[in-house]
């Protein structure tokens, strides 16, 4: 029996990238043509798997195997943490730029079906793995990659000439598309968004594709794959669920706890009441954004204590309007107080409702259509709107 080591390779990504359905047969060789390795970088932190968060540095010069090995494996890899502002080997708050999970890539790229010749649309660049794909796949003449970050987009461009491949990089906020070099067949996006930019609409063919990531405030995202219409809005289903970085002019900005609790400790002048659905029961990603299509303007946070109990604490934008629940191991009944113009427990626990009460869809029953004037979320079809999920523009 041999006693060599198996290096970590791309024959075995792919192979696991097919067996998932992810990587379809027409991309294979495309795949095989783009070493994930020529666009990753010496410093990245691999996304931990079934998790949101992120492991510890691995140097390619420290340790040149176990980069190798994250390479060509199933995860994302961060390369950038909070704009660039965060250096040094630990994780950072936020990540802010990475070469996305495989999978993802690839099932993105099945959604966004190219054909030979099609113009093509990519919002975030990132490390320009995803468009030298592009431009291998439809060529590079055809390809135009929007990064907003100018190290990001300087990398980027390093990478693609080291591949020898020349899409057109543009750097800027991909929120305007890049009208210069419109009108295109594709639009894809590698950033997540909670609005879909007009741009986008205006820069694609009728009958365009568009594939974005799609996520409300609340949580929950899913890519979404729109068509565009004659009459200028796009509309179409989540095809996936999915976790990526928000576009940097739609991340939100949290007040902090103090701003709500106005000097007073909890529960303040809070109003009591009590509820039979646990907190962890809205906490599944697909619960949250059924939760987000309905409840607007909102965020939530946990916190533990010893033994395992926690408070759900949920919060507007507004600054005023809070909820808590507290969650005890063994209860069947969880204390509930709310403050502010909102009642926002009233308000999730109604979104769960509705949610729970049409046997919890999953994240493909759900579609969108963008408007010139809103934006609706539906069940099934147009014609079965989710409760208050329309957001004005
Ligand atoms: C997940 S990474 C993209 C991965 C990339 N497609 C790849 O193949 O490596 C998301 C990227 O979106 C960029 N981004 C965020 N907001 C943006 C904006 N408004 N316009 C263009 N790019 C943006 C980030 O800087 C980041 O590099």
């Amino acid at each position: 029996m041999s006693t060599r080591v198996k290096e970590a390779g791309p024959e075995g990504l792919a192979s696991a990238l097919i067996a998932s359905g992810a990587l379809q047969s027409d991309w294979l060789p495309t795949y095989r043509a783009v070493p994930r390795a020529m666009f990753v970088p010496d410093r990245v932190w691999p996304g931990i798997p079934e998790g949101t968060q992120q492991g510890a540095l691995i140097d390619r010069r420290v340790d040149p195997r176990a980069w190798l090995a994250a390479v060509y494996s199933d995860r994302p890899l961060t390369t950038q943490w909070d704009n660039g502002e965060h250096q040094g080997d630990e994780v950072g708050t936020t990540p802010t730029s990475s070469n996305s999970l495989p999978t993802m890539v690839f099932a993105m790229l099945g959604d966004l079906d190219v054909e030979d010749g099609h113009r093509v649309l990519e919002i975030g660049t990132g490390t320009g793995w995803n468009a030298a794909l592009l431009a291998t796949r439809v060529g590079a003449t055809n390809v135009v990659s929007v990064e907003y970050d100018p190290d990001v987009a300087a990398e980027a461009r390093e990478n693609l000439s080291e591949f020898g491949i020349k899409p057109f990089l543009h750097v800027g906020d991909g929120r305007q598309g890049v009208a210069a070099h419109a009108p295109y067949d594709r639009i894809i996006a590698t950033c997540s968004v909670g609005e879909v930019p007009p741009a986008w609409i205006a820069q694609a063919v009728t009958g365009g594709v568009i594939v974005a990531p799609w996520g409300p405030l609340y949580g929950g995202e899913a890519v979404v794959r729109l068509i565009v219409g004659e009459d200028g809005s796009a509309r179409g289903r989540f095809t996936r669920s999915s976790a990526f970085m928000r576009l940097r002019q739609q991340r939100a900005e949290f007040p902090a706890h103090e701003t709500y609790m106005g000097g007073q400790a909890w529960p303040a002048d809070g109003v009591r009441s009590a509820t039979t659905i646990p907190p962890t029961d809205v906490g599944e990603w697909v619960a949250q954004f059924a939760i987000g299509l309905q409840v607007h303007d909102a965020f939530w946070t946990i916190e533990r204590y010893d033994g395992g109990a926690y408070t759900l604490w949920t919060y507007g934008l507004d600054g005023k309007s809070w909820a808590s629940v507290d969650w005890e191991p063994g209860e069947a009944e969880f204390l509930v107080y709310q403050h502010g113009p909102r009642r926002l427990w009233d308000e999730t626990e109604a979104a769960y409702r509705w949610w729970n009460g049409r046997s919890r869809p999953g994240f493909e029953r759900f579609g969108l259509t963008v408007g010139p004037r809103s934006t609706v979320a539906w069940l099934d079809d147009e014609s079965c709107p989710v409760p208050g999920a329309e957001w004005l523009r």
